[in-house]
């Protein structure tokens, strides 16, 4: 999944992981609560950095999927370019883009972890929407409007 910090990621993918394990599907969450903070701990949000976390979450995607866990990934994934390097990586046939939809404005107005506001102050840069570009996905597999 695809979308801004406040989009609904997370919320979106915590539903969808209850009802695949309702009807018997096993399931692995990856969302920056557990990447960013273990595997990924290392890097942060230049471009570069972002490249490289989506790049390592995929590989561990794609490890999961061939023991036949679905992996729900919750991030960012800001660009075109980072999110056709993911479906390469997982391959196309198993990658769903799924387009968390919400506009800036709304995200900003939630402010879940109070990050728009330290980034309108200056105290966050590069965030994601304020100095930091967010490529719409042009074509997702599904959009989903949580404005
Ligand atoms: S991504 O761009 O590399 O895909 P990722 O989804 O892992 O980003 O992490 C985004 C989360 O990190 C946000 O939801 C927010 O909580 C936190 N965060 C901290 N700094 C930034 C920043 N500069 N830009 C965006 N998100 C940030």
């Amino acid at each position: 999944m695809t979308g801004l910090s406040g989009s609904g990621k997370t919320t979106v993918g915590l539903n969808i992981e209850m009802e695949l394990n309702k009807r018997g599907f096993l399931t692995q969450i990856l969302d920056g609560d557990n990447i960013r903070s273990g595997i990924n701990n290392n890097l942060g949000f230049s471009e570069e950095d972002r490249y490289e976390n989506i790049r390592r979450i995929s590989e561990v995607s794609k490890l999961f999927l061939n023991c036949g866990i679905i992996c729900i990934n919750s991030f960012i994934s800001p660009t075109k370019e980072i999110r056709d390097m993911a479906k390469d990586i997982i391959g196309e046939e198993n990658f769903i883009e799924v387009y968390v939809n919400a506009p800036i404005e709304v995200c900003e107005k939630r402010d879940v972890k109070g990050l728009y506001k330290k980034a309108r102050k200056g105290e966050i840069k590069n965030f994601t929407g304020i100095d930091s570009p967010f490529d719409c996905p042009l074509n997702p597999d599904i959009e989903l409007k949580t404005g």
